[in-house]
């Protein structure tokens, strides 16, 4: 039977003592160390976690301590402070950047087959073009799924991509438009056969295509909106938020929209009932809601009346 001991985790509790400080092994943090934590991100890299849901983000702190198999959370507020590189990799954890290209198929099916044919029939008669806002894009997997479906529909050059994300390396990531072919599996083959080329291990989206997203850093929680566009999706971001962020963040989106222009949330996200003066819901399955037309005065700043 091999040895085990090379494996603290497995040592029987005494030679744990001995060979190997404790570990930190909680899935929770104190509302002291939480109140550092957030100090030190606050102070050294410009994060604010306020109003991140509390217990979801401690969870995940909780997790890097244990990650980096750190003793404690008092020895990690110290680690965190001096360190930039611990910073960057907390920060990484707490805004986890997974996506999907074409992420929930049947909702990109509504907007190919609906939405955009709409969206492009009205653009035609002002001129303008179909803008869209990906919020919280992630690695670019969401606002790409859009202009593929623009050059799918042949339309490429009738739409303006707007993309952003508070994670600069997740920026700098989607600009750079590389990926596994793990995350490449909602990609339908002819979009990949046309668009991707094999580099390395990895497939590289087409620069025409990559020209089409405009991507940039934005907080949605802080910083302000841009001029309103057509389309906004905000997909699986919102449930970091407590719902009184939400509110915030929804209304902002809504003064972020044309009269009439479309919001997407993501599947596992809902419009809280006070938000009925803003979206009517067009698709309940997909969470697919409508601007409402200018009945209500939106003041992005605050939550107002809603
Ligand atoms: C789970 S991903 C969602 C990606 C994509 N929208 C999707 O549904 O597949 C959430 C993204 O939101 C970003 N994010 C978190 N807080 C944000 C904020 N305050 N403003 C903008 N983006 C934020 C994270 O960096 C992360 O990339």
């Amino acid at each position: 039977m091999p040895k085990l001991e090379s494996d603290p985790t497995i040592s029987t509790k005494g030679e744990k003592q001995k060979k190997n400080p404790a570990r930190f092994i909680g899935s929770d943090i104190s509302d002291t160390t939480y109140q550092q934590i957030a100090a030190i991100l606050l102070e050294q890299q410009q994060f604010d976690l306020a109003g991140y849901k509390d217990l979801c983000i401690k969870r995940r702190i909780a997790t890097q301590i244990r990650a980096i198999r750190c003793e404690d959370p008092t020895s990690y507020v110290e680690l965190l402070a001096a360190d930039k590189d611990e910073q960057t990799k907390l920060l990484a954890v707490l805004s986890i950047h997974v996506s999907q290209f074409f992420r929930n198929p049947t909702m990109f099916n509504v907007l190919e087959t609906k939405i955009l044919p709409e969206l492009l029939q009205a653009s035609r008669q002002t001129g303008a073009k179909v803008s869209v806002w990906s919020i919280g894009c992630a690695n670019g997997e969401e606002p790409y799924s859009i202009a593929l479906l623009g050059q799918k529909l042949q339309r490429q050059n009738r739409f303006s991509i707007m993309a952003t994300d508070l994670s600069p390396n997740a920026v700098v990531r989607a600009e750079a438009g590389l990926y596994s072919a793990a995350r490449l599996t909602g990609v339908p083959d002819e979009l990949l056969q046309q668009f991707f080329s094999a580099q390395g291990n990895s497939y590289l989206l087409e620069q025409k295509v990559r020209k089409q997203v405009q991507f940039s850093r934005h907080d949605i929680l802080i910083d302000p909106a841009f001029e309103p566009v057509d389309l906004i999706l905000c997909r699986n971001l919102l449930i970091y938020f407590s719902r009184e962020q939400q509110l915030q963040i929804l209304k902002k989106l809504a003064s972020a929209l044309h009269p009439g222009g479309y919001l997407v949330l993501g599947r596992a996200e809902t419009l809280a009932p006070s938000c009925r003066k803003l979206f009517v819901c067009i698709d309940p399955a997909e969470r697919i809601y409508q601007r409402l037309e200018d009945t209500v005065d939106i003041k992005p700043a605050g939550l107002g009346e809603i």
